[in-house]
């Protein structure tokens, strides 16, 4: 595995394998990785010749408030694993790097943003969109793999994509979780002990509403919703932010339960806010 830190390096790296007639696959990600991000690269390996993954905390994508100047941050362990499953570029740029100067021209992001965290989060899918452009710009990826733990992440970056006809496939990677059904997350550490203890009981409810609404027992959005928040609450003592029932990936609204189905939620912590959901075909 090789690191690069500048644009032009990576640029020359791509140009030079594409010309040997290579597929390149893309894993971006803030860093401080866990089996998620691995799962990621696994996914790349069975798709590409080679991966580039990047490490990147993204200030455009923070607000004010948010944990940017917290986000853990640990570069020789990310670079040791990043090496051990396989990457073969370890791209790591410096902020001045990748934001010699202010944006002068910025992507706004207005579809399928007044929900889930576009809703509580404003500016975050702007900076999110920003990012993952400039990336694909310098690396020019055949593929991009994305985790489904970010649902509407993932479902912004496939719209712009088209919008702006990048030739880039974007991969979904399913959600992987601790034995306990948290999904992973480089913010777990920022729990308390009861936090973290009571905060399994978010996958455990969104699984069960999953069920309801399989086995007919629940059959318009507004009540699966409503239990969802109802179940929640008596369970966990974080502040909900929202639970959302929605079509995907368009991530529109639906009042009958039908089609291709997302249940999101975040709770908010101390020092952490954490995001899941569950998707599924509604027959
Ligand atoms: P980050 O939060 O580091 O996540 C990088 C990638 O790992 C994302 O695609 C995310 O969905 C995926 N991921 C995180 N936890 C996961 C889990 N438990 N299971 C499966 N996949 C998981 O997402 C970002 O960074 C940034 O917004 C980025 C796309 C890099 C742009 O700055």
């Amino acid at each position: 595995m090789i690191e690069i830190n500048t644009l032009q390096e990576m640029n020359q790296w791509t140009q030079s394998k594409k010309k040997e007639g290579y597929n390149i696959g893309f894993v971006p990600t803030m860093g401080f990785l866990h089996e998620g991000h691995l799962s990621l690269i696994k996914r790349a390996q069975q798709k590409s010749d080679y991966i580039v993954m990047s490490v990147f905390v993204n200030p455009l994508q923070f607000g004010e408030g948010e944990d940017f100047q917290d986000y853990p941050r640990d570069k020789k362990r990310d670079k040791a694993l990043a090496e051990k499953h396989g990457v073969d570029v370890f791209f790591y740029p410096r902020i001045e790097e990748m934001y010699p100067r202010p944006m002068s021209v910025s992507l706004n992001v207005h579809h399928g943003v007044d929900v889930l965290c576009g809703a509580s989060r404003p500016g975050h899918f702007d900076g999110v969109a920003t990012v993952v452009m400039k990336l694909f710009q310098i690396i020019q990826p055949d593929k991009a793999f994305f985790g489904m733990k970010d649902a509407q992440q993932v479902s912004v970056i496939q719209r712009m994509v088209n919008d702006f006809h990048f030739n880039i496939e974007i991969i979904p990677v399913e959600i992987i979780r601790e034995n306990d059904g948290l999904a992973k997350s480089s913010r777990n550490v920022n729990l308390t002990i009861s936090e973290r203890k009571e905060a399994p009981k978010i996958y455990e409810t969104i699984k069960k509403a999953k069920q309801l609404a399989k086995d007919k027992q629940m059959t318009s959005a507004a009540e699966l919703e409503l239990w969802t928040i109802e179940q929640l609450k008596v369970q966990l003592s974080g502040r909900i932010d929202y639970v959302q029932v929605l079509r995907f990936p368009d991530l529109t609204a639906i009042d009958k339960l039908e089609g291709k189905i997302i249940l999101a939620v975040a709770v908010h912590y101390e020092r952490a806010r954490l995001i899941d959901n569950i998707t599924w075909k509604q027959n």
